[in-house]
């Protein structure tokens, strides 16, 4: 089966954030993920064996659903093992070095998957692994997520849409969406408090990356004027996992930032609603939307685990 599909090589060993990986081979990605997908869907056991005897480890310093089971699942439709590796149970827990979990684990998995909370952790990882690293969600970024949200995007509007995202633009989701949408060339308009914004650092690199792509980036801390045409409006939590502190001031500023029935009219779009999960429904987004008609929330969930699938199939076989 590996002859018949498109498998890219990627020109990075690692995953680590958005910009390790150029447009075409995103796009590569895409192509992998549909036909895994297709395949898998019309003869699952022929899909069983891509990466028959292969393990990916999965490291994870926070907690997940999606991550940790569109992971693990993934690996095993393909024929492989994941293991999960909780900070609790091994001992990085207790003090080992990242550098010496790095080298240890690359004489035994073909892949690690990291969840993080901290980038730096994540690059002395790699830095000192022998295989691919793939980063589940950091402090930072969180590419696998922008990835498959592109992708899902894609299926339903093409290459060329106007996303809008709406709340706290300063977290891990919303820097990978900005990064990845700018390596694409989608038009973003990222709604906010000023305090709560993309951060300056990035929105240079941002900026740079639509140049060559021909995508826009625009900002503003106007709800019903930024949601105005757009075609997607995408939402995570204000507060974060490590941000418990700050809550009680997250929700008070980013409470005009909430997704409601209101707000959508205001887009005169009829525009698509994604959430990464998972979400505070009644913070940042409003329940009445659950049922909503464009809902796209439980597709972006559910397409985590092709694309990873093809992540994991290009970092392993590419
Ligand atoms: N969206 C996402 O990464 O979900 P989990 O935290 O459940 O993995
Ligand atoms: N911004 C969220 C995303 C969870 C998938 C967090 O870091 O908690």
């Amino acid at each position: 089966m590996k002859q018949s599909l498109h498998i890219p090589s990627l020109k990075t060993a690692h995953i680590l954030k958005d910009t390790d990986l150029s447009r075409q081979e995103i796009l590569s990605l895409y192509q992998l993920t549909n036909e895994l997908r297709r395949q898998f869907m019309k003869d699952r056991q022929r899909s069983l064996s891509l990466l028959e005897g292969r393990t990916l480890g999965m490291i994870f310093e926070k907690n997940s659903t999606r991550t940790r089971v569109s992971f693990q699942v993934g690996m095993y439709q393909l024929g492989g093992n994941a293991i999960h590796l909780t900070t609790n149970d091994i001992q990085l827990g207790r003090g080992e070095s990242m550098e010496d979990t790095a080298r240890v684990l690359s004489r035994y998995l073909d892949a690690i998957m990291i969840r993080s909370n901290s980038q730096e952790k994540v690059d002395v990882l790699a830095a000192n692994s022998q295989v691919p690293v793939i980063n589940g969600l950091t402090d930072i970024y969180h590419p696998c997520q922008a990835l498959t949200d592109y992708y899902t995007v894609a299926e339903h509007l093409g290459p060329r849409a106007r996303v809008g995202y709406i709340g706290d633009a300063a977290n891990n989701v919303a820097i990978s969406l900005a990064y990845s949408g700018a390596i694409l060339g989608y038009d973003l308009v990222f709604i906010s408090p000023q305090e709560y914004s993309l951060p300056e650092v990035h929105k240079k690199e941002v900026v740079k990356l639509m140049q060559v792509s021909g995508g826009t980036f625009t900002e503003t801390d106007n709800a019903a004027k930024g949601v105005l045409g757009c075609q997607v409006l995408y939402t995570d939590v204000w507060v974060s996992m490590g941000m418990e502190k700050e809550a009680e001031l997250r929700k008070k500023k980013l409470e005009p930032f909430s997704l409601t029935s209101i707000l959508l009219q205001k887009a005169e779009t009829h525009p698509y609603i994604m959430h990464c999960l998972p979400a505070k429904w009644g913070e940042e987004i409003q329940p009445e939307l659950q049922d909503y008609d464009r809902n796209l929330i439980y597709e972006q969930a559910e397409n985590r685990m092709h694309v990873q699938k093809a992540i994991l199939v290009s970092m392993m076989l590419g």
